[in-house]
């Protein structure tokens, strides 16, 4: 049997670091990333909002090989039916072939998210007329639904405490405990799980336990050459042409307010993205061919006015479309 680790080694081992060209970063930080999952183990990807964490555990996800498996809610292998519903009720559950790319289970860590929603649920009334295991008992949760795919949980450190300890004993022990019903079923998954830097999110909310059994990469926003190769990959494409010079000074207005003291909130990738792409909006407007300083201008603008936020300290606190209109002038008025 091919296990989702021994499929993902398999690719490693393949297509090395070229697997997450898609993510536009350090070598040596996707050897990590790499490295850790080779080993089979379960990643933790620390970094800021919009550098690229979901876009890296997709693209892993999309590089696996399409699977044949048992419709039955927990991807039992065709000729290996061994889950509780294979067992009892779903004895002919059809084979269906899954794609790599849907071999992605997201989960948003929140506060709220409960055991059911993670490990599966059971309606007892139903349960004690055919099962607690029949599909028309027990629905599953996210984590039966991972198995044999990759396991993504976004802001992990914003599980409750008990939920990481229920995560814990799933990845540790293979036990499923729902309800009253203890199951013991081999979850095959791989956990990349994300958090936003310590400095930002203040107190880490994983519990020591967790943070034990979870490897931790490092992530930041890119160089101002990398951000520039990432909006020239991934920007809309028009018939507008974006100077060169033009396409630089979005990025350095961008990479301005994650080193200026006076943000509190600086603008992620997406910004650089979004001001890109409505600088050739803006052109076009114009009815021009070729985006203007004025067209960046407006553009950016736009794209930093909902995201930036100001320190409570920073003069410009109460003043934001200030601060963000005497930020892009200066880069654009300086070069
Ligand atoms: N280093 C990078 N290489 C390529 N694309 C990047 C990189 N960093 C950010 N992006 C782009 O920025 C956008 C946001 O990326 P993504 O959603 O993966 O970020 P994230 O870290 O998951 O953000 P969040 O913390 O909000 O969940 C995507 O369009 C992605 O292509
Ligand atoms: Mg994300
Ligand atoms: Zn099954």
């Amino acid at each position: 049997m091919n296990s989702l680790r021994n499929e993902l080694k398999e690719l490693i081992e393949q297509k090395g670091t070229k697997l997450i060209d898609a993510w536009i970063g350090p070598e040596d930080i996707k050897e990590q990333i790499l490295a850790v999952l080779h080993s089979g183990r379960h990643l933790l990807l620390e970094g800021p909002v919009g550098s690229g964490k979901t876009l890296i555990a997709k693209e892993l996800a999309s590089r696996l090989p399409d699977m044949k498996v048992r419709d039955c809610g927990f991807n039992c292998l065709p000729d290996s039916p061994e889950c509780p519903q294979c067992k009892t009720a779903q004895k002919d559950a059809p084979i269906i072939t899954i794609p790599g790319s849907k071999r992605f289970v997201r989960v948003q860590g929140s506060p709220e998210l409960t055991a059911e929603d993670l490990i599966g649920d059971i309606d007892p009334v139903v349960a004690f007329k055919f099962g607690p295991f029949d599909p028309r008992a027990f629905k599953p949760g996210k984590i039966i639904k991972a198995n044999r795919k990759i396991l993504f949980i976004d802001e992990i450190n914003r599980l409750s405490e008990r939920l990481q300890n229920t995560l814990l004993q799933v990845l540790q022990e293979h036990v499923i405990t729902i309800g009253n019903f203890d199951v013991e079923f081999d979850i095959d998954t791989i956990l990349i799980a994300t958090m936003n830097p310590a400095e930002y999110t203040g107190v880490e909310r994983i519990s020591e336990a967790l943070k034990d059994r979870l490897e931790r990469v490092k992530i930041t926003y890119p160089t101002a050459e990398e951000e520039l190769e990432i909006v020239q990959r991934y920007g809309v494409k028009t018939d507008k042409e974006i100077p060169l010079k033009l396409a630089q000074e979005i990025v350095e207005i961008i990479q301005r307010t994650r080193t200026d003291k006076d943000i509190e909130n600086a603008a992620s990738v997406r910004a650089t993205l979004s001001t890109w792409n409505l600088s050739q909006s803006f052109t076009t407007l114009r009815k021009d061919s070729t985006v203007s300083v004025d067209d960046i201008r407006k553009a950016a603008r736009v794209a930093l006015r909902g995201r930036v936020a100001l320190a409570p300290e920073s003069p410009y606190f109460e003043h934001p479309v200030e601060y963000i209109h005497s930020l892009v002038d200066s880069v654009l008025n300086n070069n």
